[in-house]
C-alpha cells in the first residue's frame, strides 16, 4: 500500500505491506518508523494504544481518526495521513489549541 504522510518538511511517500487484515494506522506508522524511516515523528511511546487518551489523533484521507484504533481496509491501495488540527510540533505530533 502507498502511504503518503504530510510531514513538517513536505509530503513523503512510503510503500508499506499489509501484514494483516486488522492493521491499524498505528501499525502502519510503527512499520514505517521501525523499518523505513526512523525520523518520522508521531505519538508512539507515550500513548495508551487503547483509544482512550486521544493523543494519536491524525487525519486519514482528510478525516480525523485515532491511529491506534482505526483499521485500514485490507484492499486499500493508498492512504494519506496528515496532522490533526492544532499546532504541529513535528510531522504528526500536534498540540491541541
Ligand atoms: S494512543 Fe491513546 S487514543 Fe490512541
Amino acid at each position: 500500500m502507498k502511504v503518503e504522510i504530510v510531514r513538517s518538511n513536505g509530503v513523503q511517500t512510503y510503500e508499506v505491506p499489509m501484514l494483516s487484515d486488522t492493521m491499524t494506522v498505528m501499525d502502519i506508522l510503527d512499520y514505517i518508523y521501525n523499518n523505513l524511516d526512523h525520523t518520522l515523528a508521531y505519538y508512539r511511546h507515550s500513548s495508551c494504544n487503547q483509544a482512550i487518551c486521544g493523543r494519536c489523533l491524525v487525519k486519514m484521507d482528510g478525516t480525523p481518526v485515532l491511529a491506534c484504533a482505526k483499521r485500514v481496509e485490507p484492499t486499500a491501495k493508498s492512504v494519506r495521513l496528515s496532522p490533526a488540527p492544532g499546532t504541529v510540533v513535528r510531522d504528526l505530533v500536534v498540540v491541541k489549541q
